[in-house]
């Protein structure tokens, strides 16, 4: 069946350019009418302008689909708030958000200073933060919402340069594990997408031919399925080239160890038995550890 956003307010933030702007004109082009979001400014984050997303909300109406540019800065709450406001007052509600804004500061962590560490911090968490934050009581009141985080292989995975920026990533994805629980009575589902795309972002990091192969198209379908009422929940979806998988956190089953054993020597001798991934599950929430440590100790008993 056709996914379909008619009669759905969409909010994607950094959609002047690359993945954003794919996002945002799909949704719109399924009916959604969508808030294109976008500071403007360099890859680094310096400078601001209107002109890219506006560009965007041209090309959506002329295609038929309705959508207003807001200029906010995510990383600023009071901005997010003004762009929150004017959708409702605007469209009466806000049912999907794409966290999509980011910058880079690449460095070695040796060669980082604080300052641009504290800056990606601040654009991809606090931003994400900050425009959550802004739609999720609207969210809950109304019962419905489609929140997506946009997360990365380096936060995942690492990358050389990207302390910052992986720190930031990875933070999303805690935040996703969180909101879901407490979203999950107001019917508010939160996934996250691990795009790879070439963009403005990446196109000096990847031969040319690569950069062609990596459409943001590609990812934006997969970002789709995210937004739509029968999306999954906490799901981490990889997207590019036309390549989807789910990346997902499991933890071994372990060990036990009775009071009397329990010294670094003994845990280093069990090494082999307590990273054996054999029986390895993901836990629905961070109780559910205790839970099992618990468990196995009484067991012992
Ligand atoms: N391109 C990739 O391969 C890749 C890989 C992993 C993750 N990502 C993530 O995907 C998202 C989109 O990246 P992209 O590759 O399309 O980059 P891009 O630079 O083409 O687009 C990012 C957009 O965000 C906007 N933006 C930056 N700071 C902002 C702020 N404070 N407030 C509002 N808008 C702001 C920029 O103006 C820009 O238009 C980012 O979160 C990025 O970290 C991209």
């Amino acid at each position: 069946m056709t996914i379909r956003f008619d009669n759905k307010v969409a909010i994607v933030t950094g959609a002047g350019n690359g993945l954003g702007r794919a996002h945002a004109l799909e949704l719109a082009a399924r009916g959604a009418k969508v808030v294109v979001n976008d500071l403007g400014g360099a890859r680094d984050g310096s400078g601001q302008s209107s002109q890219a997303s506006e560009e965007v909300v041209a090309l959506i109406k002329a295609n038929g689909g309705d959508a207003i540019s807001h200029g906010a800065n995510v990383a600023n709450f009071d901005e997010v708030q003004d762009m929150v406001d004017t959708a409702v007052s605007r469209w009466g509600k806000v049912d999907i958000l794409v966290n999509n804004a980011g910058i880079l500061r690449d460095k070695s962590f040796s060669k980082m200073s604080l300052e641009d560490f504290k800056l990606v911090m601040d654009v991809h968490l606090m931003g994400s933060v900050n425009c959550t934050k802004a739609v999720w009581d609207l969210m809950r009141e109304q019962n419905y919402g489609r929140i997506v985080m946009t997360t990365s292989s380096s936060g995942m995975y690492g990358n050389f340069g990207q302390s910052n920026y992986g720190a930031a990533k990875m933070a999303l994805v805690g935040l996703m594990n969180t909101l879901v629980l407490e979203g999950a009575k107001h019917n508010i589902k939160v996934n996250a997408l691990a795009p790879t795309a070439g963009t403005r972002m990446t196109e000096d990091l990847m031969p040319e031919q690569m950069v062609k192969i990596l459409a943001p198209e590609a990812v934006t379908a997969g970002l789709i399925t995210l937004c739509d009422e029968d999306a999954p929940n906490r799901t981490i979806l990889c997207a590019g080239a036309g390549g989807y998988a789910t990346a997902n956190m499991f933890e071994t089953e372990g060990i036990f160890l009775p009071i009397a054993e329990q010294t670094p020597e003994a845990v280093r001798e069990q090494w082999a038995q307590l990273t054996n991934q054999e029986q390895q599950c993901a836990l629905e929430a961070g109780v559910k550890q205790s839970e099992k440590f618990v468990m196995k100790a009484m067991a012992a008993l």
